[in-house]
């Protein structure tokens, strides 16, 4: 299939160095949740972001979009300094970076393809002919394209993750966020929204950070892991190292989410498959 979009390919060399840099952040609301926290993405690079419920994965989110500020660090993307900018400046970031929330927050009163029209009115100048095309493809994408003319109560609730998706992807942007994507989903729909994440990656080149409880998620689609534990990076690495730490709490919070060997080896194969056979981009 021959997409719309022009990203590079993930495994062009990332000379400009990272697409994000997290340095030394601290936030604080009735109590501190993030003391001392920095991570990076590079360019087409999926990382997993794990932890337990209040750990602040959700507020890291928000801070790399300017939703909230911290009380002290910097966050950078590209050569901006997001920490810095104003409210014109920060709309323009998030029509560089998609974001799906925990909910999919479509309009109810609105059709698919309305939904996704609005936010292009929004964040681009592109007049109508040209938001139609970048709409249906964003559809196709995401396996949708039949429903541009339904509503979101018409919607299975997988459907409307996708159509969420959809919305965030429209934009055409160069990193994606996702909190929790596949929560409240069964295992199945749930593995397909991570093949589409995947599909992201290898198709458009999107980099992403991938906010989930569901390690089998983490495992099919991340290249590498952070874990937030009390207002810290406990670690930073490779998804297969992961399972291979001895650090208690790790041990603990790992073998809490009941991902066994078994399962583990069966999820591993099907990332292999899934990462050797999506397509080359043009
Ligand atoms: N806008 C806010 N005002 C006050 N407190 C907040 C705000 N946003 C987050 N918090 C607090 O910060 C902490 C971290 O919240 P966050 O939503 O990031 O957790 P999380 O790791 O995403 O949890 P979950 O896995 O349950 O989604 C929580 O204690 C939460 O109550
Ligand atoms: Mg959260």
């Amino acid at each position: 299939m021959i997409h719309p979009f022009h990203h590079k390919h993930p495994d062009e060399p990332h000379e400009e160095g990272p697409l994000l840099r997290v340095e030394h952040i601290a936030i604080a609301f009735e109590k501190p949740v993030m003391k001392d926290a920095s991570m990076t993405v590079r360019k087409g690079e999926t990382v997993a972001v794990l932890g337990k419920s209040g750990t602040g994965k959700s507020v890291l989110l928000k801070l790399i979009v300017g939703l909230l500020h911290p009380d002290a660090g910097k966050i950078y993307y590209k050569d901006k300094e997001v920490t810095a900018l104003d409210d014109l400046q920060l709309m323009s970031l998030r029509s560089e970076i998609g974001f799906l929330f925990q909910g999919a927050a479509l309009f109810d009163s609105m059709t698919i393809g309305q939904n996704l029209d609005l936010f292009l009115v929004k964040h681009t100048d592109l007049n109508s002919e040209e938001r139609e095309k970048k709409i249906v493809h964003a559809l196709e994408m995401v396996q949708l394209e039949n429903s541009i003319d339904q509503m979101p109560s018409e919607l299975s609730g997988g459907m409307k993750k996708r159509a969420g998706l959809a919305r965030s992807i429209v934009i055409e942007p160069e990193m994606m966020l996702y909190d929790e994507p596949t929560t409240g989903l069964d295992p199945v729909t749930s593995s397909s929204i991570a093949e589409l994440i995947v599909t992201l990656q290898q198709r458009l080149g999107i980099a992403s950070i991938v906010v989930t409880h569901d390690l089998p998620t983490a495992y099919t689609v991340a290249d590498r892991a952070i874990v937030l534990n009390e207002g810290y990076v406990i670690f930073d690495g490779d998804m297969k190292d992961l399972q291979k730490s001895d650090d208690p709490f790790l041990r603990e919070y790992l073998s809490a989410s009941r991902l066994d060997r078994e399962r583990h080896d069966k999820i591993l194969a099907a990332r292999e498959r899934l990462h050797s056979s999506a397509p080359q981009p043009a």
